[in-house]
């Protein structure tokens, strides 16, 4: 069975009451939820977590190389902008990963959110879209897995 991992970064456990303007009003485990949806209608194994703390979300990259993961969505939220142990452990497992974020980060009234470290060793970005940002990435996982 293909796997999909899915990684959210600090503060996203707060979407639904936090910043709606930015972020929308659905919650993290609407968006899990959904997915799980999709993915059990897709026949792939879905992991989902999030966690405040970058070391655990490190572990979490390296275990996703320990149990072959096919595929990484990754909304590593305000890591993105600065944390090059993230960007470390990601390009270290070589698995290919599609970065997400609810709000457009380019659009953003903070300039230092216009740099994603990520961004260069992703397959590729959706941002934008609110929730829907993971609907799409989950697509784009879908397809990438197919392919394979
Ligand atoms: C975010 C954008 C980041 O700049 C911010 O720190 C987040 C959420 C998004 O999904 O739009 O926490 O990753």
């Amino acid at each position: 069975m293909a796997s999909l991992l899915v990684i959210n970064g600090p503060n996203l456990n707060l979407l639904g009451v936090r910043e709606p303007e930015n972020y929308g009003t659905t919650t993290l485990k609407v968006i899990e939820a959904r997915l799980r949806k999709r993915a059990e209608a897709e026949k792939v194994d879905l992991q989902f977590v999030q966690s405040n703390h970058e070391g655990e979300l490190i572990d979490c990259i390296h275990q996703a190389r320990v149990d072959q993961i096919d595929c990484m969505i990754v909304n590593a939220a305000a890591y993105s902008h600065y944390s090059i142990a993230i960007y470390d452990a990601l390009k270290a497992v070589q698995i290919p990963f599609i970065e997400v974020h609810l709000s457009n980060i380019y659009k953003r009234e903070e300039t230092f959110r216009h740099t994603s470290l990520l961004s260069p060793i992703a397959v590729g970005g959706i941002f934008g879209f609110g929730a829907e940002s993971y609907d799409l990435a989950f697509e784009a996982a879908m397809k990438m897995i197919r392919n394979k």
